[in-house]
């Protein structure tokens, strides 16, 4: 048997194993072809039908993750707020604009997915009410009341069974140790497989420098990258082997 053919057969023998032999983050196999759900970019929360709380958020990262695993040949799952950016052709795309919109969108594109990977920068208050159309100025209340919105990440990680499930932090400085402590608690809080530590400096930059923080209590500092380069070493370091799935031979 040559290699394509050999490969070909490992593949078919992954894509048939049973659903509970897929999922863990060590036997996501390389070559394995998964479904991978990424939020991205930021939410608008919106105080009547023009104005909004947002934040900066260019949603590059959350792209370029999207983008490397088409690349790979994954079936990707984009789930994105308001962004200029152009989305990764061949991703199935849903665009959002609230955080309880993406909420909702990722709460189902998560099911069937294999990895989910919380990209988005969620806006964690939203305006209690909101108002339509757009009222003057004088008739604008000056003082506005925040409600929590809901966490998308932490929703998928309290569902997520044996899938996994990535999400990120931003520090104001990653490079200080209690960040790691703070990367860690939230890892634990938001029953993560990893969390994925960046500086605040990383917001709208074209390259990043990120801790990969893993549940097992691994830590991996990885150098500055490309933004794009990250989303390749995520996508591959999530997916990489560590035994051959549905493999019984
Ligand atoms: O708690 P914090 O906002 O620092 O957590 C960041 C991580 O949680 C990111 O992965 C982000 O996408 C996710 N998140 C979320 N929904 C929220 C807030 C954060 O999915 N409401």
């Amino acid at each position: 048997m040559d290699l394509s053919q050999s490969r070909k057969e490992t593949q078919d023998k992954r894509l048939r194993a049973p659903s509970s032999d897929r999922y863990p983050l060590d036997a996501l196999g390389e070559g394995f072809m998964a479904t991978i759900l990424v939020t991205a970019g930021p939410t608008r929360e919106h105080l009547d039908g023009v104005r909004y709380l947002a934040n900066g958020s260019s949603g590059r990262m959350g792209f370029a993750i999207a983008a490397a695993a088409v690349a790979r040949g994954h079936s990707v799952r984009l789930v994105a707020g308001p962004t200029e950016l152009d989305p990764p052709a061949g991703a199935d795309v849903q665009r959002v604009v609230s955080a309880r919109d993406m909420h909702a969108a990722a709460l189902r594109a998560f099911e069937g997915a294999d990895v989910a990977f919380g990209v988005a920068a969620v806006a964690d208050f939203r305006p209690s009410t909101c108002v339509d159309g757009k009222p003057a100025k004088h008739e604008v209340a000056t003082t506005i009341e925040l409600v929590p919105n809901p966490d998308v990440i932490a929703s998928l990680g309290e569902i997520k069974g044996e899938r996994c499930v990535v999400g990120f932090a931003l520090e104001a400085d990653a490079a200080d140790a209690s960040a790691i402590e703070k990367a860690r608690a939230k890892l634990a809080r938001k029953h993560l497989d990893l969390c994925v530590l960046n500086s605040a400096s990383a917001m709208g930059a074209d390259s990043n420098q990120v801790t990969l923080v893993w549940a097992d209590g691994r830590t991996d500092p990885l150098p500055t990258m490309s933004k794009s380069q990250l989303g390749a070493e995520l996508v591959d370091r999530v997916t990489a082997s560590r035994g051959e799935v549905g493999d019984d031979s």
